[in-house]
């Protein structure tokens, strides 16, 4: 069986009971500050459990794309070493929410891998929760008794809390869960061991492949477990590791999930994968980390996280440079590689994950940007590394972590140079930097959240500031959250006309009176689907009705920004090319900015040609249309969609002619286009490998600029006297003053040669030496300087002494003939001679300068450099 029909048989048992298929959330995660991604199939879903949100369909299934690199879940290290870790996986997953519970669950699992696919009934064994007696949970008989229903009693294996008690994170839902474990091992090697001792035991053929979480619990920031309102079903089966189980392979890299990739690799490195695990066949290793890699880096980048040095993006490129080392040291390959993977990952994924094949041309580009930054940096790490001390054998814990931290070294790269140059790393040392630096971050990074304090009992946060920026509604729960040693307050209503940061868009600000008490709203945000006011203080009666009031000034001109913000996504599509997708947006009440995927700069004529279609759009006065509709509707309507959002079944769909301008947006917007007054674009730049940004005014802030240039243009022509034409003008001055710096340039050297001939005609010869002792009428010391370098070459055994009066300073130049050098120092002497024009210098023993307040005292030192010559007889 393919993968894809593996995929697809899963899709249609469940459908078959009554559940609903949906697509895969993104893996990055943007709204939930406890997870930077995907970490599960359920996260999607984790306010369903909370109850935070109602539940309209009770069953679904999906597959999802998780990434398990951060936080809780973290396998990066096992990748490549074993067969079945992995960074991006799939996982297929099906839910109940407040529906069918442990007996349907158990029963279809145990269906679907039997029957289904066909699994052997005697390689399966099943775990069940043990119960654990410090957090009061009792043994999950419930769960045995329906798995005895299709498995013998023996089969089933109580384990801990640590195997069977799946939680996502610090806080959150969580609940016993049973996993199904099959061994792919051998007859003969079955029968010497029973596989139920290897359950749990990291042995690779006797694995766990799906995992049946019941949700009955949310574990709270305190620690303690509150038990939920409602019991739901959570599964999850490693998508890999299934098609590995069916398609009768030992390792998840021997599937067609990963062959057609590998068998790439070997073709540009001319390598050969030997599917070995043992820890020297690094080749191996290297080829499954690669082909891992690439697949979390494409689609995490395709879900519109870029590479950077912050939050995710530096996750992403951190697994990135996994790759890239591994290529460069155990394949041997020097060039960059990944980017070459691209079309054949995309081209297996995208039945499944179309976003990646959508853009894949921008996707290979980052990653081969990426590949050179860090080769280049790759060579100066190990520049770095050649130019250390290492006299005691040992590299230094300190070296060794900047490296890391610098160069992005990881410890087992250096260990390896180390080794191959015969050093040892002083591992301790490193592990002490490493620390230092993990609780420096930690410190920085440290939010401790507080449980929220249920005020009113009702859950739902609605939104309802399109229309209206007041509202008089209730506070259904508060909360104080910890960041670096202050207390913030967040506060939720249980209606809102503050609108959450979101969509690019920023968050309002405003006040919230709860009778006479006047409390400030710095922030609002969306936390899942809760809205967050970010209060300055706790009212002292949280109870009150409260009256919410918007800054109306800051939201008007954020509106402004945001529908020019879709008015001008549509004209770069049309003057640039359809290949524009946004790739970032920024809108408040200053100005708008916008990322979008193009691969060269935009001309000033292209700048123009968008700016003249938004200002025309603006001076239609187009009426804005916004609405809910299905998600097929605005399909059809053509309405741009972004890549790694989440889109529901109903969409808002704002509109600005439905010819011009469609768009998915839960955002604030003008009513229509006439409001947005004027549109600039005032800035247009680079912000990563194909991706141009570009910021814009609207409305008084555009005016404001361009009445500025304009004033600035009236205070040139000014200058100029109004001339008709000020560009020809400034170039014709322009030109005047290149002509008469060359001018400059010549009459300078004609006085340089001037001078030298007078100073040539004093020279005296004095102890078989030229001696040359003047002041000069020159102004700038590197007039001096050429002049006495010139008069060096042309005698080989000269005693130069210069004087100059410079911006009102003394100014000493003292040079020798080389040959000179073994009797005299020239930085000696004019130390000597500094101190008639109280000052101090210094240089080399052939040329030397000093600098004093004394003028007078040039014609001294001079006669002081004479004395010391006829001295020195
Ligand atoms: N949440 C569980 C897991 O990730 C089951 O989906 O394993």
């Amino acid at each position: 069986m393919k993968a894809k029909e593996i995929r697809q048989k899963f899709m249609d048992f469940f459908e078959s009971k009554s559940h609903k298929i949906v697509p895969s959330a993104p893996m990055v995660i943007k709204n939930d500050p406890t997870l930077m991604f995907t970490n599960a199939g359920m996260n999607q879903f984790k306010d369903f459990f909370l109850g935070n949100k109602e539940v309209k369909v009770p069953r679904v299934a999906d597959t999802q794309k998780c990434l398990r690199v951060s936080g809780k879940h973290n396998d990066l290290e096992e990748v490549g070493i074993d067969s079945y870790h992995h960074t991006m996986f799939e996982m297929l997953g099906n839910w109940s929410f407040g529906d069918y519970f442990k007996k349907e669950a158990i029963a279809w699992a145990w269906e679907l891998l039997t029957e289904v696919y066909g699994i052997d009934k005697d390689k399966l064994y099943v775990t069940i929760f043990e119960g654990d007696h410090t957090e009061n949970l009792e043994e999950d008989d419930e769960a045995t008794e329906f798995w005895k229903t299709w498995i013998a009693p023996e089969r089933i294996i109580p384990s801990n809390k640590k195997d069977n008690f799946w939680e996502m994170g610090e806080t959150g839902p969580c609940g016993p869960c049973s996993e199904i474990h099959v061994d792919l091992r051998s007859k003969e090697e079955r029968a010497k061991t029973p596989g139920k001792e290897l359950v749990n035991q990291d042995h690779p053929l006797v694995i766990e492949i799906w995992n049946l979480v019941f949700i009955q619990y949310n574990r709270k920031a305190d620690g303690s477990l509150e038990s939920l309102p409602a019991k739901h079903v959570d599964t999850g089966m490693g998508f890999e590791r299934l098609c590995m189980v069916l398609q009768g392979k030992t390792s998840n890299y021997a599937t067609d999930v990963f062959s057609g990739m590998i068998a790439k690799v070997e073709d540009i490195t001319s390598k050969k994968y030997t599917g070995s695990y043992e820890s020297s066949a690094s080749s191996d290793i290297a080829m499954r980390v690669i082909v891992d890699h690439l697949r979390a880096v494409s689609f995490a980048i395709a879900d519109g996280q870029l590479p950077s040095n912050t939050g995710a993006g530096y996750v992403i490129r951190r697994i990135l440079r996994r790759a890239v080392r591994y290529y460069f040291s155990f394949l041997d390959y020097q060039e960059p590689l990944l980017h070459q993977l691209v079309p054949q990952l995309s081209e297996d994924f995208k039945a499944v994950f179309p976003e990646l094949d959508a853009q894949q041309g921008l996707v290979a580009k980052i990653i081969l940007e990426e590949e050179k930054n860090f080769l280049r940096t790759l060579e100066s790490g190990l520049k770095r590394l050649d130019s250390i001390d290492t006299s005691t054998g040992i590299i230094d814990g300190r070296v060794a972590f900047e490296l890391y931290d610098t160069f992005g070294f990881p410890i087992d790269l250096t260990r390896l140079i180390a080794s191959e140059k015969g050093f040892k790393v002083d591992e301790a040392g490193f592990e002490t930097a490493l620390t230092e630096q993990r609780e420096r971050s930690k410190k920085d990074a440290a939010k401790a959240f507080g449980d929220w304090n249920q005020v009113i009992d009702d859950n739902e946060s609605v939104f309802i500031g399109y229309g209206t920026l007041e509202a008089v509604s209730r506070v259904l729960k508060y909360r104080t959250v910890k960041v670096k040693d202050k207390d913030q307050y967040q506060v939720v209503l249980n209606k809102t006309p503050f609108y959450p940061e979101g969509g690019g868009q920023v968050g309002d600000i405003g006040l919230l009176f709860f009778g006479d008490e006047k409390v400030p709203v710095l922030d609002t945000k969306r936390e899942n689907d809760l809205i967050i006011h970010f209060v300055k203080n706790l009212p002292e009666d949280i109870t009150l009705p409260v009256k919410a009031v918007v800054n109306k000034t800051k939201r008007k001109m954020t509106e402004n920004n945001h529908s020019a913000t879709h008015l001008v996504h549509s004209a770069l599509r049309e003057v640039l090319g359809t290949h524009v997708q946004q790739k970032g947006s920024l809108v408040n009440d200053k100005y708008l900015r916008f990322d979008f995927s193009h691969f060269q700069k935009v001309t000033e004529e292209e700048i123009a040609q968008i700016e003249t279609i938004v200002n025309g759009k603006i001076r239609e006065n187009i009426a804005r249309q916004a609405e809910l509709v299905p998600i097929e509707d605005a399909k059809k309507a053509g309405a741009m969609m972004l890549f790694g959002e989440k889109y529901g079944d109903t969409v808002r769909m704002v509109t600005f002619d439905p010819e011009y301008s469609v768009e998915l947006c839960g955002g604030c917007h003008v009513p229509q286009t006439g409001v947005i007054g004027l549109f600039k674009i005032i800035r247009e730049e680079s912000v990563a490998s194909g991706v141009r940004r570009i910021e814009a005014l609207t409305a008084d802030g555009a005016e404001a600029y361009v009445n500025d240039q304009a004033k600035t243009l009236a205070e040139i022509k000014n200058l100029f006297k109004n001339p008709k034409n000020i560009v020809n003008q400034v170039s014709g001055l322009q030109d005047e003053n290149k002509a008469l710096k060359r001018q400059l340039e010549k009459l300078n050297s004609l006085q340089a040669n001037l001078a030298k001939d007078k100073l040539k005609n004093s020279a005296e010869q004095i102890n078989g030496l030229t001696f040359i002792g003047k002041k000069v009428d020159l102004d700038s010391s590197d007039a001096i300087k050429k002049l006495a370098f010139d008069l060096r070459k042309e005698y080989d055994n000269l005693f130069l002494v210069l004087g100059a009066e410079l911006n009102g300073k003394a100014n000493l130049t003292v040079a020798l003939s080389d040959n000179l050098t073994s009797d005299y120092n020239a930085g000696q002497i004019i130390r000597e001679l500094a101190k008639e024009i109280q000052g101090g210098g210094g240089g080399q023993p052939f040329f030397a300068t000093a600098g004093g307040k004394k003028v007078d005292g040039i014609i001294h030192a001079i006669s002081k450099a004479r004395t010391i010559l006829d001295n020195n007889q």
